[in-house]
C-alpha cells in the first residue's frame, strides 16, 4: 500500500465525480470541493446517485455503500485540504483556473511531500508545476471517462516532478485504486488523447461535410471495427466543449491540420450544445 490515505478532489462535474468515487470505493478519505454550493450539491447528488447505481447492480453490498458514503466529505472552501495527502484537481480545461487553483493547493495543503495532480488532458503540466513552491510534488493523474469503468490511468511527469512522486503516484493508481498506469511525456495530449482526438475530429468533419450521416458514421466504427461507442458519440460523452479545448492546446503545441476544430464543432460549443452533460450535441439526450 502506500503512503496516501486522504485525498482531494477538486471539481465534481462528470470526471471529478467519478475521480472520487473511484477513490473512495479504494477505501480512501476523500474530500470534494466545489466553488458554489449550488454546484456542490449537484456534484455530491451525482455522486451518490452513482454509488447507489453500483449497489442496485450488486457491484457493491449496502455495507460498503454506507462505509463508502461516510468516507466522503463536501466543501465549497478549499482551505479545509490542509491535511489532505494527495489532491487531484479536475476543473474545467482552463489554465488560468488551473493555475490559480494550484496557487491556493500550495498555500493550504501543510504536508511538505503531499502531492499536487492535475487530470488535465492537454494542459502543460510544467506549467502548473512552476505556479507552486513544489514543482517536484506536480505530477498529471489523467483518468478516463467514465472513470469508475475505464482501467486506465495517465501518469505525466512534468519536467521538474521527482522520481519519489511518479512512484508513489504509480502505487496509488496500480495498488489502491487498481488501475492500469502508463506513463506519457509532458506534451499536449500526452498518449491517448493525441491518437483519439484526431480521430474524433475527423468523423466530425465526416458529418460536417455530409460523406454519412451521424448513426451510419457511428455505427461503421461500432460494427466495423467493434468500438464500445461510435466517435460522435463519444464526443457527446466525453462534452464537445472538453474536445475543442484539447483540441486547440494540441493544435497550438504542433500547429498541424490534424488537430484543427473544425468550425461544427466551435459552433456547437457557442449553442451550447455540449453533448450529454448539456442534453444535446450530435444526439439529444433525455
Ligand atoms: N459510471 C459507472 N459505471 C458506468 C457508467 C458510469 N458513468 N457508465 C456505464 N457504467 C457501467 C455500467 O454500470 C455497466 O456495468 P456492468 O456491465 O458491470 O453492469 C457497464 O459500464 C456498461 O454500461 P452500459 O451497459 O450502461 O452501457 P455500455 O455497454 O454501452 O457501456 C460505456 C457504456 C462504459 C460508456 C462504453 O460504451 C464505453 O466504454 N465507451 C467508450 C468510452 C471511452 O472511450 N472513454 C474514454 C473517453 S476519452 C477520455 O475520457 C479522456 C479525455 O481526456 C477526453
Amino acid at each position: 500500500m502506500t503512503d496516501i490515505t486522504r485525498v482531494g478532489v477538486v471539481g465534481c462535474g462528470q470526471m471529478g465525480a467519478g475521480i472520487a468515487e473511484v477513490c473512495a470505493r479504494s477505501g480512501l478519505d476523500v474530500m470534494v470541493a466545489e466553488t458554489t454550493g449550488e454546484a456542490l450539491e449537484i456534484g455530491r447528488t451525482r455522486l451518490l446517485n452513482s454509488l447507489a447505481k453500483a449497489a442496485a447492480r450488486g457491484k457493491i453490498s449496502e455495507t460498503e455503500l454506507a462505509e463508502t458514503q461516510a468516507r466522503l466529505t463536501f466543501t465549497t472552501d478549499l482551505g479545509e485540504f490542509a491535511d489532505r495527502d494527495l489532491t487531484i484537481e479536475a476543473v474545467v480545461e482552463n489554465e488560468q483556473v488551473k493555475t490559480e487553483i494550484f496557487q491556493v493547493l500550495d498555500q493550504v495543503v501543510t504536508r511538505p511531500d503531499a502531492i499536487l495532480a492535475s487530470n488535465t488532458s492537454s494542459i502543460p503540466l510544467v506549467k502548473l508545476a512552476v505556479a507552486t513552491s513544489r514543482p517536484d510534488h506536480v505530477i498529471g493523474i489523467h483518468f478516463f471517462n467514465p472513470a469508475p469503468v475505464q482501467k486506465l490511468v495517465e501518469l505525466i511527469p512534468a519536467l521538474t516532478t521527482s522520481e519519489g512522486t511518479i512512484s508513489r503516484a504509480q502505487a496509488l493508481v496500480e495498488k489502491t485504486l487498481g488501475k492500469h498506469a502508463i506513463r506519457a511525456q509532458d506534451r499536449s495530449g500526452f498518449v491517448v488523447n493525441a491518437l483519439l482526438v484526431p480521430y474524433l475530429l475527423s468523423s466530425i468533419r465526416m458529418f460536417e461535410s455530409g460523406i454519412a450521416s451521424r448513426e451510419d458514421i457511428d455505427n461503421g466504427m461500432e460494427l466495423g471495427c467493434a468500438h464500445p461507442m461510435g466517435p460522435l458519440k463519444l464526443s457527446d460523452l466525453i462534452g464537445l466543449d472538453t474536445i475543442a479545448s484539447i483540441a486547440d492546446s494540441m493544435y497550438a503545441e504542433y500547429k498541424e491540420p490534424l488537430y484543427a476544430a473544425p468550425p461544427l464543432l466551435q459552433r456547437m460549443v457557442d449553442a451550447g450544445r455540449l453533448g450529454r452533460k448539456s442534453g444535446s450535441g450530435f444526439y439529444t439526450y433525455v
